[in-house]
């Protein structure tokens, strides 16, 4: 390891790269299409990557969730499970995991994260209600708002800079989260959540210093703490990589000790433990009890949950191996080295490199392209177009319109780029940063979109956009006159 924590090789010329410490043994066969071909795609997905199919897509970026590389031992694990609607062995070693791993006594099983979000919000949250947090997620806010509840996100001052040397810009302002309380009191603030490696503003973690900061001032005022674990070891990890007093502490003792100062530990399967399904973590009876009865009438039965017991099998073994240095550094350290080069190219990206894929900043690309014509969007298409490589819209198109049908534009326009655990390897990443660079040396080429379909709710995941005049033609154009016939 580096001093950056990266499982990197020093090459004879100096040069530094991260190295796979794991072997492939399965395959899966990806096509790389032909310019011409992937147009047709994008534009019959409606300029939308979600709608994509991916025998057109060459690398899969557009998320980590439920597409981690799996384990020779979580496969093999999934050969035992044991067939049951009540009482299966495999939901108890997967208890028996998250015991060990999570350090919770109560487990509640849910068919991924937002099941979870459900069972929670449902549970604790009244109309009124107020939820302090560092930063929301897309299914988090609606589950929230569904059941009558405002989030409010808490960050400090640098978590939306693109550009930031803060370590920890996943941190809650502890005197934001003060004047909360004040404000609306305790008993209109069922929980405080903080959320791992905050997903929507680049993958960035919080330190161990603030979630104790964060504890203390919620236990002053008898407020539960709800921790978003879902991307929990990327979290450990980088704690342990950059907050003073960690470097000699394993990973898996930073996460039990995380887990220990939240009263609800939730997680999505699809990330941690790199399987499907999800769930709930308590050491409080009076809090497992609160929830218990909503598993069977939204999941299934208690033993269960709406998995499948291979898949519960698979997040035992997964949830150890989350623990594990060299498999919790791969995808972080990929990302590093991508954030890296990119910023060698003067391509703007959110930094410091964080946790599950590397984000570029699409205004600060494409300042031409204004926020009503979604430039996070119009990169993501032009991406494919120039490479078949597909990320995600992480800006206003993933927001919602006000009362009044005007967009509500978001805090950041981000294209991010994710790095499941174990599945790329260099020469790709190699190939992604070469594309992402012609298409910034070409950004002038590229302009906005406009939605032709636009549903109400989630509407990033279903709607259909169109480009606004004919940039994808001139840059089709350009990429035939730089590339020839190559792919
Ligand atoms: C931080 C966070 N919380 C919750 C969820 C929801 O989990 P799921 O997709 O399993 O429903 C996700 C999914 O990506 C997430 O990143």
């Amino acid at each position: 390891m580096d001093q950056n924590g990266m499982p990197v090789v020093k090459f004879f010329s100096g040069k530094q790269i991260p190295v796979e410490l794991h072997k492939v043994r399965i395959v899966q066969k990806l096509h790389l299409k032909k310019i011409d071909e992937r147009y047709t795609a994008i534009n019959e997905a409606g300029y939308n990557t979600f709608l994509l199919n991916t025998k057109d897509v060459f690398l899969d970026m557009l998320t980590d969730s439920g597409t981690n590389a799996m384990s020779d031992n979580q496969l093999a694990s999934m050969m035992q499970a044991d067939d049951a609607y009540a009482g299966s062995q495999s939901f108890y070693k997967m208890e028996e995991a998250l015991r060990e791993v999570f350090g919770k006594h109560y487990v509640l099983p849910a068919h991924q994260g937002r099941a979870a979000e459900n069972i929670i919000s449902q549970s604790f949250i009244k109309e009124g209600d107020v939820i302090p947090m560092n930063y929301h997620f897309t299914t988090t806010k609606a589950h929230m708002e569904l059941n009558g509840g405002t989030i409010f996100e808490i960050y400090t001052d640098e978590a939306l800079k693109i550009k930031s040397s803060v370590p920890f810009k996943g941190n809650i302002d502890i005197e934001k989260l003060k004047n909360l309380i004040a404000q609306y009191g305790p008993d209109h603030i069922p929980f405080v959540r903080m959320e791992a490696s905050t997903n929507l503003i680049g993958g960035q973690p919080f330190s161990m210093q603030n979630m104790r900061e964060v504890k203390a001032v919620a236990d002053q005022h008898g407020i539960i703490m709800v921790l978003d674990a879902s991307l929990i070891g990327e979290n450990a990890y980088f704690i342990k990589m950059r907050e003073p007093g960690f470097s000699n502490t394993p990973v898996k003792d930073i996460l039990r000790e995380m887990c220990g100062l939240a009263d609800i530990v939730y997680f999505s399967s699809r990330k941690v433990s790199s399987t499907r399904g999800g769930g709930i973590c308590t050491d409080n009876k009076d809090l497992y009890m609160k929830m218990r009865d909503l598993v069977p009438l939204y999941e299934g039965f208690l033993t269960y949950g709406g998995m499948s017991v291979r898949e519960i099998e698979a997040m035992a073994v997964g949830l150890y191996e989350t623990t594990d240095d060299t498999v919790i550094s791969q995808s972080p350290s990929f990302i590093a080295y991508a954030v890296g080069e990119l910023e060698k190219l003067g391509i703007p990206v959110v930094t410091p490199a964080g946790a599950l894929g590397c984000h570029i900043d699409a205004m600060g690309f494409l300042p031409h392209v204004p926020q009503s014509e979604y430039p996070a969007g119009a990169l993501a298409a032009a991406l494919f177009i120039a490479s078949g490589c597909r990320g995600m819209e992480r800006g206003t198109i993933s927001s919602v319109r006000d009362e009044n049908g005007n967009d509500v534009l978001a805090d950041v326009e981000l294209l991010r780029l994710a790095f499941p655990r174990r599945v790329f390897t260099l020469s790709q990443t190699m190939f992604l940063i070469d594309r992402v660079n012609w298409l910034y040396q070409n950004r002038n080429l590229i302009g906005g979109l406009r939605f032709v379909e636009e549903p109400p709710v989630l509407r990033f995941f279903l709607g259909r956009l169109e480009p606004v005049g004919d940039w994808t033609a001139k840059l089709i154009k350009k990429y035939k006159e730089d590339f020839g016939n190559s792919l």
